[in-house]
């Protein structure tokens, strides 16, 4: 009886989690390939919570290949291998249209016709993956690596949402798929924004971002990174009769449910391909993603086979490739800036140059160590290259153009003082430092103009507090003047609002909107002063889950490195971060001074300490007067939570009629026991 109770809710459960997931890889497809969505993000959610729910009270139901695992896995130590069944190869190159035209002749002469029908795609800057997929399952993902041999990353390409779990039943037994994964521009602009914000090294392009976001051991890294694939081949599909065109088989592989550029055509001669290549080269800039040229691939899957390959790239195709948004310049100086937490960061002072139509007068230089590497000299002449919007990058320099006249770059010589006799800040003149094992140097002095002006900036912009009217220029003035010496003190400048009216053309009527602003600040969500305190490693999304677990800022600092890395997505290097931020005399100051100043330093609002928190209840044994399924239910609203087996951690067992041998053991381990209705009556008074 016991036994078909509880296969009965199973049963009933195992269907709707069948038809959840069927749901959500169907709305999954519709917005993430064919960018067509049916329903709201709210209610997409609604389903996923759903099915988090039940995989949550049934964990036997769980599968590998459920939309709820897309969140990523836990890290790896390192990647497996998987070696490609058929090789992945490279492409040739043309670089104008006599090499295309060069190219398209020596086909027809090896084919002894005289049109060929070409599929003219995007050439994606990011990079090649092959996927296996067995009886309608995505089972294996590998990188490309030497072509023969790559890297086993399928936990990673699970996190992607355009990349399908399950096929339809019609899909081939056992093949392959290939693609490429990539980062759109919107994407990449956003990580490198978070990276600038929390002091990390900015990707150098889409691509390198792409690459270090798939080949991180921890795919719960990779889940946050917006990337995306476009499937440009298939490679073999064992027992199934593919069509003799690409361009029918990447329609095929559509039909599947895998996303393929919506920009590829098909053409009838070279002329038609070499017009698509014009079309795109001036309309590159408009895309969404990076391209770095077309590829062009000859249509027909015999004649493809006929043609063959030549060492590692096939004849049958060729990558002609844009023009690149690179230049030469000459490199004037190397400066230092000083960022927010007190990094020097080198920058390049070139001799203007337009690259893609925008004049380019700096570019970054990441740290000393960068600059030995790419031994990148004053005086230089430089490679130049942009990539997205983000701040152009030296590639390295033009060796054979140097005239001996060049300065090898050393940051100390840079900043040395003759006065102070040392290397000194070039905002305030402190002193200097490079932690052991890190290769930024840093000011020391946390009250350097340069830093407090930029903490100001973050404190007071729109994704932190918000406070109107206190931008990169009042920040700069207020800090410099001494009017604010830290975030804390902006709120006493209503003490010194004379002083602020008499500012540079500021005036009566901004000064006191201003302080209003600083006023009406006090009162916003408790994550956004977390983020806007600027702890390193910490931006809004972090700063979100900390005060969903800790719901105070005295909390917060309290927290210990265990605590905080037992936190998803919290690994050690946020924690230690925020553990030493906490720790310095400085920022418990400044905490306890915008307390005093009246700002909001919990957030009742987010969670409610419930009465059942913290409690464990496992069930067992069938309910007469509910489901388990409601049981459970009541206890998740009352804070407590449901679990399927006795541990030392439980806190009740509740046992109905019939229970299984889950009683013998909380009874042995001491744990408290409910029958139905003494279960009924806490739920009825701790509800109340
Ligand atoms: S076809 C044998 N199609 O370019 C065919 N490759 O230089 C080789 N790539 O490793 C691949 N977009 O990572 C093909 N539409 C596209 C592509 C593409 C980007 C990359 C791919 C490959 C590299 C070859």
């Amino acid at each position: 009886m016991l036994y078909f109770m509880t296969m009965n809710g199973i049963t009933k459960a195992q269907r709707e989690v069948t038809f959840l997931r069927a749901e959500l890889n169907r709305h999954n497809h519709l917005y993430y390939v064919l960018d067509n969505p049916e329903i709201s993000d709210a209610e997409y959610d609604l389903l996923m919570a759903r099915l988090k729910e039940l995989e949550n009270n049934f964990p036997e139901l769980i599968t590998s290949d459920s939309p709820t695992r897309r969140v990523g896995a836990a890290p790896l130590k390192e990647f497996g291998s998987i070696t490609h069944r058929y090789p992945l190869l490279s492409l040739g190159n043309a670089f104008n249209k006599n090499e295309l035209m060069g190219w398209y002749k020596r086909l027809l002469k090896l084919l002894g016709t005289k049109e060929i029908s070409f599929i003219c795609e995007h050439k994606l800057d990011g990079l090649a993956v092959a996927l296996t997929y067995e009886n309608g399952l995505f089972t294996k993902g590998a990188t490309r690596g030497d072509g023969f041999k790559g890297e086993d990353i399928t936990l990673n390409l699970k996190t992607i949402r355009s990349i399908p779990l399950t096929l339809p039943a019609s899909a081939p037994g056992h093949f392959e798929v290939r693609g490429e994964v990539f980062l759109p521009l919107a994407g990449f602009n956003k990580l490198n924004k978070e990276r600038a914000e929390q002091d990390q090294l900015l990707f150098a392009n889409p691509r390198n971002a792409a690459a270090g976001s798939l080949r991180q051991l921890d795919p719960r890294v990779t889940a946050t990174r917006p990337l995306d694939i476009f499937f440009y081949q298939l490679g073999y599909a064992d027992g199934k009769d593919l069509p003799n065109s690409h361009n029918q088989r990447l329609d095929y592989l559509k039909e599947l449910g895998f996303k393929t550029n919506p920009n590829n055509r098909l053409v009838s001669s070279i002329d038609e391909a070499s017009a698509y290549y014009d079309e795109w080269a001036a309309k590159r800039n408009n895309l969404p993603y990076e391209a770095d040229g077309v590829v062009v691939k000859v249509d027909s899957i015999p004649i493809q086979q006929k043609l063959g390959d030549v060492g590692r790239e096939p004849r049958w195709a060729i990558a002609f490739k844009f023009p690149a948004v690179q230049g030469t310049t000459r490199l004037n100086s190397i400066e230092i800036s000083v960022g927010r937490t007190g990094t020097l960061n080198p920058y390049a002072v070139l001799k203007p140059i337009k690259i893609g139509g925008v004049t380019i007068k700096h570019a970054a230089l990441h740290n000393e160590d960068d600059i030995r590497r790419k031994d990148i000299r004053e005086g230089d002449t430089v490679i130049i290259q942009r990539a997205g919007d983000v701040i152009p990058q030296i590639v390295g320099s033009v060796v054979s153009k140097r005239d001996g006249n060049e300065k090898e770059f050393s940051l100390a010589d840079k900043l040395y003082d003759k006065d102070k006799e040392r290397p000194a800040c070039p905002v305030c003149g402190s002193e200097i430092h490079r932690p052991l094992g890190e290769v930024m140097h840093y000011c020391d002095n946390a009250s350097c103009p340069a830093q407090v002006q930029q903490r100001i900036e973050l404190f007071t912009s729109r994704e932190a507090m918000d406070i109107r009217g206190v931008g990169k220029k009042l920040s700069a003035t207020l800090s410099r003047k001494g009017l604010i010496t830290d975030i804390a003190s902006l709120y006493w400048l209503k003490d010194k609002r004379s002083a602020l009216v008499e500012l540079d053309k500021i005036g009566e009527k901004s000064a006191d909107n201003i302080l209003e602003a600083i006023e009406s600040s006090k009162n916003i969500p408790l994550a956004r002063l977390v983020y806007g305190l600027g702890i390193r490693h910490v931006g809004y999304e972090t700063a979100e889950l900390l005060v969903k677990h800790f719901d105070s800022l005295a909390k917060m600092a309290a927290a210990t490195l265990e605590e905080l890395t037992a936190i998803e997505y919290i690994g050690p290097k946020i924690a230690d971060s925020i553990v030493s931020f906490f720790s310095q005399d400085d920022n418990n100051f400044i905490i306890t001074a915008l307390q005093k100043a009246g700002l909001k330093v919990s957030e009742e609002t987010t969670r409610k300490e419930l009465p059942l928190t913290g409690q464990e209840f496992v069930i067992t044994g069938r309910l007469e007067n509910t489901s388990r399924e409601e049981a459970y239910r009541r206890i998740k609203e009352l804070g407590g939570t449901p679990k399927d087996n006795i541990t030392k951690k439980t806190s009740y067992l509740v046992a109905g009629t019939e229970p299984g041998s889950k009683l013998a053991k909380a009874l042995k381990l001491g744990i408290n026991k409910l029958n139905e209705k003494e279960f009924q009556t806490l739920l009825e008074e701790v509800g109340n």
